[in-house]
């Protein structure tokens, strides 16, 4: 599945203390990578929640396919999308196998819930084949307190792809490692994407992932936040960097946010 055309318009996001996410406008094209950074608690994990259907919008409204998936009072569906924990999240009584293959056995209607059912067969099959593409055939039937860091993150991963979901949506998907790990990790993700075609939006607060992962990079601030400019990163990364870096210290240090647009951005994207 090349993806899923996401759009967002007007979209704001908050829980009953108010408002997190305001005005959030977004069209990504099938097969687009977009990373959303920001300082933490500007509210990435909110946006992402509601990109997901996860969070009804206060107003406004996400549609995959032109077919509406999230708007206040109305629908609010996830069947659009597979969703990456910020944590990891595995059972620690199940093997990375069966980690891996759960999402597929809920998110599925199951014919019925012995463990050889047709569904829960293919959906350990399906995790068996996504872990050793990740390098972890050798794990198959480990528990998670005998994985690394960095291997709880590959089954989590191969938890959310085995959905086969034409939206991927990863929060913070290695801030919890160590720096090299996450370095190789970042490697090996790129890699991932181009074998798993899909849109794929990431948030992460580490501006050097986003540059490397995705095509274009939204920075997010105010409060409550909205995109405050957009970055290509084809080219020169570090310039894309660079830019995203100052986009982003504007809003952190309370300086007049850029207009979405303006120079920093190297052409309009939306
Ligand atoms: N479930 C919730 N209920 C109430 N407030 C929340 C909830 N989740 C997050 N918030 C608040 O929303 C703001 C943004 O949080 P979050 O989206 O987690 O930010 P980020 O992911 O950028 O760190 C924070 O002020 C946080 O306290
Ligand atoms: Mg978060």
């Amino acid at each position: 599945m090349a993806g899923v055309r996401l759009t967002a318009s007007g979209l704001a996001l908050g829980y009953a203390a108010g408002p997190v996410i305001t005005g959030v406008d977004l069209s990504l094209a099938p097969g687009d990578r977009v990373a959303f950074v920001g300082a933490s608690g500007t509210g990435k994990t909110t946006l992402l929640h509601g990109l997901a259907g996860l969070l009804a919008p206060q107003s406004g409204e996400v549609a995959a396919d032109g077919a509406v998936v999230a708007s206040p009072g109305g629908p609010c569906t996830s069947r659009h999308a597979a969703y990456m924990f910020q944590r990891p999240l595995l059972l620690p009584w199940k093997t990375a196998r069966e980690n891996a293959a759960l999402a597929a056995t809920v998110a599925r209607p199951a014919p019925d819930r012995h463990a050889t059912s047709p569904i829960e067969r293919w959906a350990l099959a399906q995790a068996e084949e996504h872990l050793v593409e990740f390098g972890l055939g050798d794990f198959l039937d480990a528990y998670p307190h005998e994985l690394s860091g960095g291997m709880c993150q590959r089954v989590a991963l191969a938890r959310t792809l085995i959905l086969g979901r034409g939206l991927v949506l990863l929060d913070e998907p290695f801030a919890s490692l160590d720096v090299l790990t996450r370095g190789d990790l970042q490697v090996w993700l790129r890699e991932v994407m181009d074998r798993h075609p899909a849109t794929w939006v990431l948030v992460t607060h580490d501006i050097r992932e986003a540059v490397l992962l995705a095509d274009r990079v939204a920075v997010l601030g105010g409060r409550p936040a909205g995109i405050t400019g957009w970055v290509e990163t084809a080219g020169d990364a570090a310039q894309a960097v660079a830019e995203s870096e100052g986009l982003l210290r504007a809003t952190v240090t309370g300086g007049a946010a850029p207009r979405v647009g303006a120079t920093h951005t190297r052409r309009p994207v939306l």
